[in-house]
């Protein structure tokens, strides 16, 4: 890991995933993909901004045509605990009616956002839809969603990095780790 990155590792308390755990796993990922949903193009729904580069990584690795569609989708105010209430930013352009759809989130936590997505992409009337995430929480969901595909299960704490933020912090990290409860300062 880069030099530049120190400073932000050391605001956590210990590191969950490496870089090279999270790669072999994204790219087992994409390869479950190619089969499934190989003859196909795929219409690509991407949760923003968490799901930044687990999107990058993933999509790279993909062999059939995709078309790409980014929402941003906010459930937290910036602290680490659900408020409850999804906001979502639909993009006026999309179009999902026929089209074989593959939901991608960073993470599933309570399920409010992945249900209340996935409700909206159903209700376009796609031909199929496929959702998978990186990481999925052990806990009790709010929401039943249907997953397809989970990088990593993980117990339920607080995680930042490979695109998840605390208040806006730690996106940048290449590990995805546990944050130090007495930092950031
Ligand atoms: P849910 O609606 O509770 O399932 O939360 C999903 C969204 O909350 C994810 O797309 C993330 O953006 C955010 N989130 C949930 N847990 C974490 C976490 O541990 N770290 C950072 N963001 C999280
Ligand atoms: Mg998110």
């Amino acid at each position: 890991m880069s030099s530049s990155v120190t400073g932000v590792i050391q605001d956590l308390e210990r590191i969950l995933l490496t870089p090279a755990q999270i790669s072999t796993r994204v790219t087992e990922m994409a390869a479950r993909l190619n089969v499934e949903l190989a003859g196909k193009v795929v219409t690509v729904v991407a949760l923003m901004d968490g799901g930044l580069f687990f999107v990058a990584d993933l999509l790279r690795g993909l062999e059939i045509p995709v078309r790409l569609f980014t929402l941003s989708a906010s459930s937290y105010q910036g602290g680490t605990d659900t408020s409850g209430e999804v906001k979502v930013n639909w993009p006026a352009n999309i179009e999902l009616r026929d089209q074989d759809v593959l939901l991608l989130d960073d993470i599933l936590d309570t399920g409010l956002t992945l249900d209340i997505i996935s409700k909206r992409i159903l209700a376009e009337q796609p031909a199929s839809l496929r959702t998978c995430v990186l990481l999925s929480k052990r806990r009790q969901r709010l929401r039943d969603v249907p997953l397809d595909d989970a990088g990593f299960e993980i117990d339920d704490e607080f995680v930042v990095g490979y695109g998840m933020d605390y208040q806006g912090r730690f996106r940048n990290l290449p590990c995805i780790g546990i944050l130090n409860p007495n930092k950031p300062s």
